[in-house]
């Protein structure tokens, strides 16, 4: 009787055992110095002169206090590593080899006119924490990375003024957080209409895209009630604004230039009392409809 109840009790110590001790190493390696580590890694194989712009990454500079010192590094409270903000920087080269994994609390990652290229690489893709993603700037190629869709937190994406092309994923809509999505100067295609209704339950105050899209711009526009700045200027948008964009009246700002918008502008455009900007330069548009 005893040894046979003895034996599901051992079992039990033996699993709980188990259990403490695979849950407890991964928070005892990735310390911060395993992300001093995995910056110095990625360091050592950039060009020598953009070394020379990262000298406060240095191994006698690598304990917690120095990290967090480190040019473009954010730490929080408990100095973990919660941002990495380069802006015109020239770092010279890709994103290949740099561990993110290393800082798993980063919440922000701005890297602006940092001279990247490559293709953005799913680096990023175990960042569950990350609200802030800024690539603008940079000569990234290839398609949107459709892992993006993973980073569930982002509530801000900029991709601007790379090289990205192709079709927009549907992985963007379970972005569910996402109010800010900068697409300008890029080459994607693809049909607006399903696009906008693919993202149309995001909470976006920013839209901006400018990337040759064609056809009109549909009524389901007028969905996205929080929107403040509206760009889709550059495009190659046809037919007339609908005059449901009247429904917009959080819109301050609304850039149409250069597409090829005809007829009028709808006198809907009075409903939009937040209205400060417009913008339709270099379009085919007549005086407003009464
Ligand atoms: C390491 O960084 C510290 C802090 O910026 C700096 O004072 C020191 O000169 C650097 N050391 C090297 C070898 O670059
Ligand atoms: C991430 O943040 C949590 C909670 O603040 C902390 O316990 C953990 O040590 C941090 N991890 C790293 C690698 O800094
Ligand atoms: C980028 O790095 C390459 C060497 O890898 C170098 O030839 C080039 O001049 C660098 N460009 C800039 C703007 O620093
Ligand atoms: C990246 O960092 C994580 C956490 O420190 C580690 O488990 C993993 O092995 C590293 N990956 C590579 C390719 O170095
Ligand atoms: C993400 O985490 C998983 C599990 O820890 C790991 O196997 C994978 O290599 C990580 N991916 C990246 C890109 O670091
Ligand atoms: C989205 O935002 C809400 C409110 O700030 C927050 O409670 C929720 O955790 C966020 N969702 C994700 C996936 O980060
Ligand atoms: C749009 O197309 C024109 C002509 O094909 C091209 O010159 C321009 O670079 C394209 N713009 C974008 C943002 O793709
Ligand atoms: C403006 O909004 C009011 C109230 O929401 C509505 O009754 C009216 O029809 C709208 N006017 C136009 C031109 O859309």
């Amino acid at each position: 009787m005893i040894a046979t109840s003895r034996k599901p009790f051992m079992a039990a110590t033996f699993l709980l055992l188990v259990t403490l001790q695979s849950s407890s190493s991964p928070t005892t390696v990735v310390t911060t110095s395993t992300a001093a580590n995995a910056l110095l890694k990625w360091k050592s194989r950039l060009p020598s002169q953009s070394q020379a712009l990262l000298s406060s990454w240095n191994k006698s500079n690598s304990d917690t206090a120095g990290l967090c010192s480190w040019k473009g590094i954010v730490c929080d409270a408990w100095q973990s590593v919660m941002g990495l903000n380069l802006v015109h920087v020239s770092i010279n080269g890709t994103l290949r080899g740099l561990n993110f994994s290393s800082m798993p609390n980063l919440t922000m990652i701005v890297l602006v006119n940092c001279l990247l290229s490559g293709v953005i690489l799913p680096v990023f893709s175990n960042l569950t924490k990350l609200t802030d993603l800024d690539l603008g700037l940079n000569s990234f190629s290839g398609g949107f990375p459709a892992f993006l869709g993973y980073l569930k937190s982002l509530q801000s994406l900029g991709l601007t003024d790379n090289l990205l092309k192709g079709t927009l994923p549907g992985s963007i809509a379970a972005l569910t957080n996402l109010t800010s999505l900068n697409l300008k100067n890029n080459q994607f295609s693809g049909d607006f209409t399903s696009f906008i209704r693919l993202i149309s339950s995001l909470p976006l105050q920013t839209l901006m895209l400018s990337s040759n899209f064609t056809g009109a711009i549909p009524s389901s526009i007028g969905k996205f009630t929080k929107l403040t700045m509206l760009y889709l200027g550059n495009n190659m948008f046809s037919g007339s604004i609908p005059s449901y964009i009247g429904s917009l009246n959080s819109l301050q700002q609304l850039y149409l230039r250069s597409n090829s918008i005809t007829c009028h502008i709808p006198c809907t455009i009075g409903n939009m009392s937040s209205l400060v900007r417009l913008c339709v330069l270099d379009n085919q548009i007549h005086e407003l409809r009464t």
